[in-house]
């Protein structure tokens, strides 16, 4: 396994996420590499392993820590994440949901390869990531705990069924209600189960746990929401993925319900709750506060 490594012996917080970015990914290598060579290994590879940001891995090594376990023993279930939520953008960008043609900064795994081999490479990062999450250093009743909090996040009373609602959702006028329901379903419950997760591994008692979920509300809300934000504001090349198609594919957003400014005001609200679950959470000074401050001035 690889060394622990605490956030006193490196310099700043965020070499210390940059270092578990690193772990994360050579990890997601290791993963991939324990399956048979085939062409459907590698599109798992091509999407799985592209720059994203590692956003849900980082915020489970940054729980676990924060609440006084060890980052790395969350390496297993951080990679899970991943692997959920690349299957969810490789079904994401599929010509039936947002056809999309460019993500990572790359073509999508459908131009690349093709749609068959997409469908099949997303439904393989999800049996991996429960393969992968089912080495959790961690005891057999809790191990359970992590598996049932990933499957619930990604399925149908999660992400699956908020991507469903967002599918239903395009071409319709609905309220404020029902689009924060798909949001936090669609990306939040991800989010918040990353968090959850890290506190499971750290061994969180119930208040801890309570308010991690607490902060994965509101970030999860609060990252969909600048999501919609930065489709209409940022450019392709930084984005990595093709601006504008929120408004030419007529998309529930917030930027269309509440207005750009009124879409800010609502994130800045929600990541004000996230700073304040943090302090209850006494984590202001590890580098679970560093991340989410990051995402918080997101511009990707
Ligand atoms: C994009 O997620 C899709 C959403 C759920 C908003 P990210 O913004 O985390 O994408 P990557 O992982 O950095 O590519
Ligand atoms: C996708 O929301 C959320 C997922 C569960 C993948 P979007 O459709 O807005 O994500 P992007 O903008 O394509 O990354
Ligand atoms: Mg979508
Ligand atoms: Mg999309
Ligand atoms: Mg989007």
């Amino acid at each position: 396994m690889t060394e622990p490594t605490t956030a006193w012996t490196m310099t700043s917080h965020s070499d210390v996420l940059e270092l578990w970015r690193k772990q994360v990914d050579a990890k997601l290598e290791t993963c991939l590499r324990s399956q048979p060579e085939s062409r459907l290994r590698d599109a798992m590879a091509y999407s799985l392993l592209a720059p994203g940001k590692r956003v849900r891995p980082l915020l489970a090594m940054a729980a676990c820590d924060a609440l006084g376990g060890e980052a790395v023993h969350a390496l297993p279930a951080a990679c899970a994440l991943e692997m959920i939520h690349a299957y969810s953008l490789i079904h994401d960008d599929l010509p039936a949901m947002d056809d999309d043609a460019l993500r990572r900064g790359r073509p999508t795994c459908h131009i690349q390869y093709d749609e068959a081999t997409a469908i099949l490479a997303g439904d393989a990062l999800q049996t991996l990531a429960f393969e992968t999450l089912a080495e959790a250093p961690v005891r057999p009743l809790d191990v359970v705990r992590l598996l049932r909090i990933l499957a619930r996040a990604s399925g149908a009373s999660g992400m699956a069924v908020g991507q469903a609602w967002d599918m239903e959702a395009t071409d319709q006028a609905v309220d404020l209600d029902t689009l924060q329901r798909i949001h936090r379903h669609k990306t939040g419950a991800l989010i918040q189960a990353s968090l959850e997760m890290g506190g499971i591994i750290a061994g969180a008692d119930e208040t801890s746990m309570a308010r991690l979920g607490q902060l994965g509300k509101h970030l999860g809300l609060a990252f969909q929401i600048q999501d919609d934000i930065l489709d209409e504001t940022a450019d392709t090349a930084t984005l990595g993925k093709a601006a504008g198609q929120d408004r030419a594919h007529n998309k529930s957003t917030y930027v269309r319900l509440l207005g750009l400014s009124g879409a800010e005001h609502k994130a800045q609200d929600e990541l004000t709750g996230a700073a304040h679950c943090l302090k209850q959470l006494a984590a202001d000074d590890r580098p679970l506060a560093c991340l989410v401050d990051q995402l918080a001035r997101r511009a990707r």
